[in-house]
Formats: structure tokens, sequence, C-alpha cells
């Protein structure tokens, strides 16, 4: 079986994929399958001849995305990927990180050329990606969090006196700014008074539309856990991030040896299960499929928040989401063969929806192949 690696993309987490994606195509091979790198360059560029991993990763071609940048300037994108010159591939594992790539644009285009992929559709990966909208759904699910409010940029530049009134008038210092879509701590910060936060909203602004304030958890423990599966997900051990600075930011995250990896987290058993069953909850509230890491804060207290869930978590060698998974007993080409596996029975399974009424009612159940929808579409334009 081919399967085609995407790596790379136009968001502030283009160099975690080439990292990532390098991961993924040796346990992939060491899986047995075939794979075919695609790599898509920081400007939106397709690359598919040569050698893409080495090409993006020398950043010879073209240059390589400014490290805070979260998003290139737009303009035109030299787009031209699904046409003939895209090599053949059975399924497709697209490793990229944030926006165009996490955030169900690359999932709409796959879906639209109608080609199994791995990992989470386009509803979940854009809400996943979505911190407003996500804590929504989180919160009708009863699934616990910090408070938090949102904003638009709009608001912010219009009134940004009241604004700061309003927030410190219903929230207490520490407090954390951020946009709403975005990741890898981009835009994140920790204030503790007027001055910062305005700043910080500031900063969150010139990343996104909409923004988020939200309570800090003072001295919060980060506890993740790796789910796997579609309708029937199952969820890792809970690991534990202990950050090398005051909080996990860009720095923390990407610079060798600043923070440092728990596995297993040190839970109480209650608690370990506590953990689980909410991040399976959370995976199951956005439709996952494939894989999700769910992010826990862990409050001095023993209150547990869900912070966010990622759908498409780092996946290097040092990467918590497969070294939870090695820890809970799945090695690595084990672990991207079901995540193969399970982009097919997502695809098969999507496959079996009736498109239209037309379909004759003694027709069996789920038999929607392609000749059947078109002929139902002809039934209905005849009726
Ligand atoms: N409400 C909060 N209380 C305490 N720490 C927080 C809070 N929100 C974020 N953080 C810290 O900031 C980090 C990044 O925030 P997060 O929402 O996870 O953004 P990203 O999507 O960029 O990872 C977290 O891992 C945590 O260290
Ligand atoms: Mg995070």
């Amino acid at each position: 079986m081919k399967i085609g690696v995407l790596f790379g993309g136009r968001s502030g987490e283009h160099e975690v994929s080439l990292a990532s994606a390098t991961t993924v195509m040796d346990a992939l091979a060491q899986a047995g399958y075939q794979t075919v790198p695609i790599g898509i360059s920081p400007e939106g560029r397709w690359l598919t001849s040569g050698d893409p991993l080495a090409r993006l990763t020398s950043g010879e071609d073209p240059p390589a995305a400014s490290r805070d940048g979260a998003t290139q300037p737009t303009g035109i994108t030299p787009f031209v990927p699904l046409d003939e010159r895209m090599p053949a591939v059975d399924v497709i594992f697209p490793v990229l990180h944030g926006p165009f790539g996490e955030d169900g644009t690359v999932q709409g285009l796959l879906e639209m050329a109608g080609l199994p992929y791995v990992g989470d559709g386009v509803l979940a990966s854009a809400v996943g990606m979505d911190k407003i909208t996500s804590k929504t759904i989180f919160g009708a699910e009863g699934i616990p969090q910090v408070k938090y409010r949102a904003l638009i940029r709009r608001e912010w530049l219009q009134r940004p006196r009241e604004i700061l009134d309003e927030i410190e008038r219903d929230f207490v210092y520490p407090l954390f700014a951020k946009p709403a879509n975005l990741g890898s701590s981009v835009g994140v910060s920790k204030v503790r008074n007027r001055q910062e936060l305005a700043e910080a909203l500031e900063l969150a602004c010139a990343y996104d539309r909409r923004v988020l304030v939200e309570a800090g958890v003072e001295g919060a423990r980060e506890i993740e856990v790796s789910v796997l599966g579609n309708d029937e997900p199952i969820a890792s051990i809970p690991g534990e991030i202990v950050p090398g600075n005051e909080f996990y930011d860009y720095e923390a995250k990407y610079q060798d040896g600043r923070s440092q990896l728990l596995i297993p987290a040190v839970l109480e058993a209650e608690q370990a299960a506590a953990v689980c069953s909410l991040a399976l909850q959370a995976f199951r509230a956005l439709d996952c499929a494939g894989l999700a890491r769910v992010d826990f804060l862990l409050g001095q207290d023993g209150t547990l928040y869900l912070n966010e869930l990622n759908t498409m978590p780092g996946f290097t060698r040092h990467s918590m989401y497969p070294k939870l998974w090695e820890a809970s007993g799945i090695p690595l080409p084990e672990l991207v063969r079901r995540l193969v596996e399970l982009a097919l029975e997502r695809h098969a399974d999507r496959q079996r929806n009736r498109i239209s009424r037309g379909c004759s009612e003694n027709r069996t159940r789920m038999e929607t192949e392609r000749t059947d929808s078109h002929g139902a579409v002809l039934s209905l334009s005849k009726g």
C-alpha cells in the first residue's frame, strides 16, 4: 500500500511538521508501507518531485517560514494539489500542524478528492483548532474547563478600556490571553496586571481575529492523554509535561532539554481514570477520528480542567503522543499501521452514507456505490 505523507505547510509549525514527518515516514516503512513524500512549502507550494523533505529541511526551496510568523502573508498561492501531477497513493497521512493543515482545510481538500486520510475529519479538525468553539462544545458536554471570555478583534480595537474593566471585574490575575486558532503557544501570554493584559490582547489580536482570556490555574500540572480509534476510541495512560519555563511556551516546547516528559504521570488511580474518561468524552464530543491528544491542567487543589484537544499532535520520536502509546503497549510501527487502518475504516464508513433520497427502497441499506448515487441523482431530476 502506498501512503502519501503530507508535511511542512503554511503555518508557524512548519519545522515541527518536518520533524514529525520524518518519524512518521520511518515508522510507516518499518510497518511495511511504501511512502510517498509530499511537501508543502511555507508559501503553500506543493513539492512532489526530488526529495521534498530534504528540500524543505534545507530551506533551499523556498525559504523557510519565519519562526514566529504563524501564517505566511497570503497573496497568490501556487496551488496545484491533487491533479495528474500528484503521485498515485492509497491513503494520505497529513502530518501538518496548525492552520492550513490541522484545521480542516486540507481535510476538506482530501474529502473533495475522495481520498482516505489519516486522522480527524473536517469538523473535528476545524473545531479542535478553534479554542473558542471547542470550549463551547466541551462546556455543553459538561467537561470541566477554566473560566474564559471570548473576544473579537474589532471589539478590542473599538473599546479597549471597557474591555479591560470588564475583564478585571470578572476575573482575578493571573490570566492567560491567546489567539483562538493557533498552536505551539504562539501568541499565548500569562499576565499579572492591566498593562500586561492590554499588551497580551494586542499580541493575540495580531494572530487572529478572535481571541480569548482565561483564568490562569496557578501551579498547574500539565497532564496529557493520547486517544486512538474511530467510533470506539481507546485512551493511553496519562503523561505529564514539566515545562522548563514558567509555562509551556514556545521555547519550553522546542528548545532541547527545556522541558521534561513524565510517563506515566504520577497520579492517583482514580485521577488517572478520570483523565482518561474525560479525554474519551472530549474525543467523542468533537466527533474525532483516528487520533487526538487531549491536554489537561491539574490545579493544586486537585481540580482537573480540560485545556485543549490537538487533532494532529507532535509526532516526533520525542513527542508525547507516540511515547504515551509506546508506554501503553503500542510501538510506533504498530501505531501508524493502526492509524492507516482507521483511515480506511472511516473512509469506507463514509462511503456507506446514502447521498440522495432517490435510491430505490428495495436496495440494500448501505448500498451507495458511486454509480448508484449518479443513478439516483438522474432519477431525481427526472421526477
Ligand atoms: N488557563 C491556564 N492556566 C494555566 N496555564 C495555562 C492556561 N492556559 C494555557 N496555559 C499554559 O500555556 C500553554 C499553552 O497554552 P495552550 O492553550 O495549550 O496553547 P497551544 O495551543 O499553543 O498549546 C499551556 O501548555 C500551559 O502551560
Ligand atoms: Mg497546548
